[in-house]
């Protein structure tokens, strides 16, 4: 009989770091790192590339079915492929950013990924980031943490970001991005943004990288 894997879930809001503590949680354990934030940029690369009018719900769908995503994790790291290129860093584009929580607010796009995300569950242990992990994709995962961060210590994680991927950005402009994404994230109809009942409740906005892994390796070892 093929043996449970052991899934940890990290949702919670844009830029309060979950990839990094994601990715270094993963590395730690020995785990498939999967962010699926990067996949519903893919989606939308796809759909702003191609001119897919979304609203369209025939031309939703066929683009839906040309649309192949491969993740590579290597290391803690995730390469994402889009029908065989590597995006990326295509994805991490503003504007991408710009259109990203409209495109993963769609019914049929969210159905498409977390088929995917849950296949990927079956296969391995994981440790998952994104919004809806905890609640939608796999209300049964062995650890589920919901994020947090002030929006101003979150404006600054991104845009630094930003500034070192070389966007011409200013501050106001991320600011403004972040509350747009919030709000659309977590009013949104199908699977929005909330913490599970069993999720753990991490606010990092003074936390220290090494603590919060600390903290959550601390829960994985309880519950292993
Ligand atoms: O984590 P991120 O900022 O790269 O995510 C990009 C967008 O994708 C974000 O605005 C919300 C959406 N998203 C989602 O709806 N569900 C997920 N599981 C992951 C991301």
């Amino acid at each position: 009989m093929k043996e449970k894997t052991f899934i940890i879930a990290i949702d919670g809001y844009s830029s309060c770091g979950k990839s990094t503590l994601a990715k270094t949680l993963a590395v730690k354990l020995g785990f498939t790192f999967i962010d699926t934030g990067a996949m519903y940029r893919a989606v939308t690369l796809y759909f702003l590339k191609n001119e897919v009018d979304f609203e369209d719900k025939e031309a939703l769908e066929r683009a839906l079915a040309e649309i192949d995503i491969h993740i590579q994790n290597k290391d803690g790291e995730n390469r994402l492929f889009l029908n065989g290129k590597d995006v990326s860093v295509d994805i991490r584009q503003m504007y991408v950013s710009d259109r990203v929580s409209e495109v993963s607010a769609l019914k049929e796009v969210r159905e498409a990924m977390v088929r995917q995300q849950r296949e990927l569950g079956e296969r391995t242990n994981i440790v998952m980031d994104g919004r809806d992990i905890g609640t939608v994709v796999f209300p049964h995962a062995d650890l589920k943490i919901f994020m947090t961060a002030s929006p101003e210590v979150r404006t600054q994680r991104r845009y630094e970001e930003l500034l070192q991927k070389g966007e011409k950005i200013s501050l106001e402009e991320v600011a403004v991005n972040l509350k747009h994404r919030d709000n659309i994230d977590t009013t949104r109809e199908v699977s929005p943004l909330k913490k599970a009942e069993d999720a753990v409740f991490l606010d990092n906005s003074k936390m220290s990288r090494e603590e919060q892994l600390d903290f959550v390796l601390d829960l994985v070892k309880e519950r292993m």
